[in-house]
């Protein structure tokens, strides 16, 4: 039996860890799973609503850190983190993603010698201006097993010189909570609520600091964001840290005044899914919205000038349009006019639905090999 610490911080940590947990109850003879939150996203709507949407059991721990600076945060969660480590010796500790959490995590339990998986090892975005590069490039150096979405994380592994006995490619466990909620999302009310008919909106997510931080990059996004809405209205359900820099950078009347642009608090998992799913349009700088636009074939554009993700744009439905005006705008017609078939839809390799099922079996083949 192996005990398994499955730690989460943030809104995209949930989806992740939920299939982990849920097949791990499944596997009930080979594991035992703890659950511990650190509390980096702690708002009803960033952080409970998903508990509830994805049936994920209540943390076993809450670490409560809260906000602050990298530095704080990352320590918050380290000194929080580690008592508990020491109390409940862990055969393994998994971490996904790429947020503070993760890293803080992962340094922890190397220090202390439990062994830690990550989940969504290896991809790249070869910009260290981002804060995840770094956390992704730290948590894969300390991590014992690296569980990859996609074959790319395997390559930039190996250009790395990290052992392929510590890789495995099991696929995309986001994936796994979308197959899963997908029916389930098809009963929410949120397109009666916010009185939108199906493929007749785009939605719009934006919270990376680059985009949003500062304001000529964010009023660039907005002029673009006004010429699209005079071809479909656009629902924003904004992130917490956009909605302080649209106050603190003076943005609000810029906001309001683009007529068809309809800022809304972030929405609970099922919603956001059926929003996402039903949208003509998706514009979006979130890592995880594009590759579920990928597996849903929902024209998606990225608001990025690269992607640690280049199978969301293999696969056809997300050209990377960067920030320039000119750039979106031109991207927005294209996907509009020439929206892909169904029959056109490409499913990345091993997101499938069964990704979390692969990764127990890697922590348990990996138990047994010491050379791991
Ligand atoms: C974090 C991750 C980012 C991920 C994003 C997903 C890091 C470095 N960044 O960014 O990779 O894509 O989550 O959503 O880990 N806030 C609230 N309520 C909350 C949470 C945050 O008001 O529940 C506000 C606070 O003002 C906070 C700010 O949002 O300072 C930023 O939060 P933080 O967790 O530091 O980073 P995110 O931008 O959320
Ligand atoms: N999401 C959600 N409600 C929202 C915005 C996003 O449920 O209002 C979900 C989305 O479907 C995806 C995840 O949150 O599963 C992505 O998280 P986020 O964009 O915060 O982080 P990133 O993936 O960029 O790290």
């Amino acid at each position: 039996m192996l005990k398994v610490m499955n730690i989460a911080g943030a809104r995209p940590n949930f989806m992740k860890i939920a299939p982990i947990v849920a097949a791990m109850k499944r596997r009930a003879s080979e594991f035992q799973p703890l659950v511990v939150h650190t509390g980096q996203h702690y708002d009803e709507a960033m952080s409970e609503a998903f508990f509830r949407d994805l049936d994920l059991p209540r943390p076993d721990v809450y670490l409560g850190v809260g906000s602050g600076t990298h530095a704080a945060q990352t320590a918050a969660v380290m000194q929080a983190f580690e008592p508990v480590v020491i109390k409940e010796k862990p055969d393994w500790a998994v971490v996904v993603g790429d947020v503070n959490s993760t890293l803080a995590g992962a340094i922890v339990c190397a220090k202390l010698h439990i062994k830690v998986a990550h989940v969504e090892a290896g991809l790249r975005s070869r910009d260290r201006s981002m804060p995840e590069e770094i956390n992704r490039l730290l948590t894969d150096q300390v991590a014992d097993l690296l569980l990859t979405p996609s074959r790319d994380g395997d390559a930039n592994l190996r250009a790395e010189g990290i052992p392929e006995a510590r890789v495995r490619f099991v696929g995309n466990v986001m994936i796994d909570s979308l197959m899963t909620q997908l029916d389930r999302a098809r009963q929410s009310s949120v397109l009666k609520t916010l009185e939108l008919q199906e493929k007749s909106y785009a939605v719009l997510t934006l919270h990376r600091p680059s985009n949003v931080d500062e304001q000529t990059a964010f009023i660039r996004i907005l002029d673009a964001l006004e010429l699209i809405s005079e071809r479909l209205p656009i629902v924003f359900p904004a992130h917490p840290r956009t909605r302080k820099m649209i106050d603190e950078l003076g943005l609000g009347p810029r906001v309001q005044s683009i007529k068809d642009l309809r800022v809304v608090d972030p929405i609970g998992y099922l919603d956001f899914l059926r929003l996402e799913s039903c949208a003509r349009l998706v514009l979006t700088d979130s890592g995880g919205i594009q590759e579920e636009t990928t597996v849903l074939g929902i024209p998606c554009i990225p608001r990025r000038e690269n992607t640690e993700r280049p199978i969301t744009v293999e696969m056809g439905t997300n050209p990377i349009a960067g920030t320039d005006t000119n750039q979106i705008v031109a991207a927005a017609p294209r996907a509009l006019d020439n929206p892909l078939p169904d029959s056109n839809v490409r499913i990345p390799e091993f997101w499938d639905g069964r990704t979390a099922d692969r990764i127990l079996d890697a922590l348990i083949e990996c138990s047994s090999d010491r050379g791991v």
